[in-house]
């Protein structure tokens, strides 16, 4: 068995498990309201790990167990005692929680949806936003609570949430720390959809599905391209994307544009600008 291996998971602060290519990844403190200390932060990261190399898992869901998503950063556990405790540990600290909830997981090469199950506060929008999807339970309660309690939103939250949000809604949330809804959420751009409770796993299921009629390997490519190209300058995103363009063709291993131009020009089965070509 290798630190790589599924059962290696400590299971403990997060809960893993995979059923039909979907990886259910859940912080697991409800009685704490899933606010995510040092056991979360050093677990996710071998999470991801595990996740990444196993063929099973095609899509990656990211929740919370019970009635929240996440209460944010722990204020005791992770800022109060590692703050009173050596400043290497309290690096180390950061430098994990920035691996999981974004450095690793928005460049993560499977697809990840987050599914909003209800409170989501401050640090837990580093990893809402860092998911390249959302969906989210009408009655879940989002808030950017930082200024409640005296603080700004750092770590990457602020960066996060300008570039989700419009100036106005972000300043606006970021200022009064006031509450918001799954509608109001899918209405600012947050999330993708807002749903009723029961609706929230069927949607994220049927989404994960969809994600999984593409070419993962063209997926991926998709997503880096997106979150670098565009912080370039023109000039430089278009041979940036067109070197990639090239590059994932050279690469994918199901030589997807081949399959995807003879389907449609030579055997005409199928329209690409309707459904995916066939994989097999
Ligand atoms: N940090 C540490 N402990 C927390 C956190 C948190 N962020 N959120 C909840 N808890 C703990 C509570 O202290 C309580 O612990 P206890 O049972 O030992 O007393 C337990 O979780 C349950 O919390 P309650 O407040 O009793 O639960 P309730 O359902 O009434 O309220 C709510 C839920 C609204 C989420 C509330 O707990 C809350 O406001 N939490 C803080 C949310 C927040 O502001 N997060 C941002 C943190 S800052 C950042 O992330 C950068």
């Amino acid at each position: 068995m290798s630190a790589t291996d599924f059962a290696s998971l400590p299971q403990q602060n997060v809960l893993v498990k995979i059923e039909d290519g979907i990886a259910w990844v859940s912080l697991n403190r409800p009685s704490k309201r899933n606010a995510i200390n040092p056991g979360i932060v050093f677990e996710m990261v071998q999470v991801l790990d595990v996740l990444e190399a196993d063929d099973s898992a095609k899509v990656v869901v990211m929740t919370g167990s019970g009635d929240a998503f996440s209460a944010g950063m722990d204020l005791k556990e992770y800022f109060r005692e590692p703050d009173a405790g050596s400043p290497i540990a309290r690096e180390r600290l950061n430098r994990a929680n920035s691996a999981w909830q974004w450095r690793r997981l928005m460049h993560y090469p499977k697809p990840t949806i987050a599914m909003v199950n209800g409170w989501c506060f401050g640090g837990a929008f580093q990893f809402l936003c860092a998911c390249d999807l959302a969906v989210a339970a009408d009655d879940a309660s989002f808030g950017l609570s930082e200024i409640n309690w005296g603080i700004i939103p750092a770590g990457i939250v602020t960066k996060s949430v300008a570039a989700a949000l419009q100036q106005r809604k972000a300043l606006y949330y970021i200022m009064t720390g006031d509450t918001f809804d799954g509608p109001e959420a899918e209405k600012i751009g947050l999330v993708n959809f807002s749903v009723p409770r029961a609706e929230m796993k069927p949607k994220v299921v049927a989404l994960a599905k969809k994600l999984m009629e593409k070419n993962p390997h063209v997926l991926r490519a998709c997503k880096m391209g997106y979150h670098y190209a565009r912080d370039m300058t023109w000039d430089m995103a278009a041979e940036y994307l067109t070197s990639k363009l090239d590059a994932a063709k050279f690469r994918d291993p199901e030589k997807g544009a081949v399959k995807g131009m003879t389907q449609f020009l030579d055997e005409k089965s199928y329209r690409p600008g309707l459904g995916a070509y066939r994989r097999d």
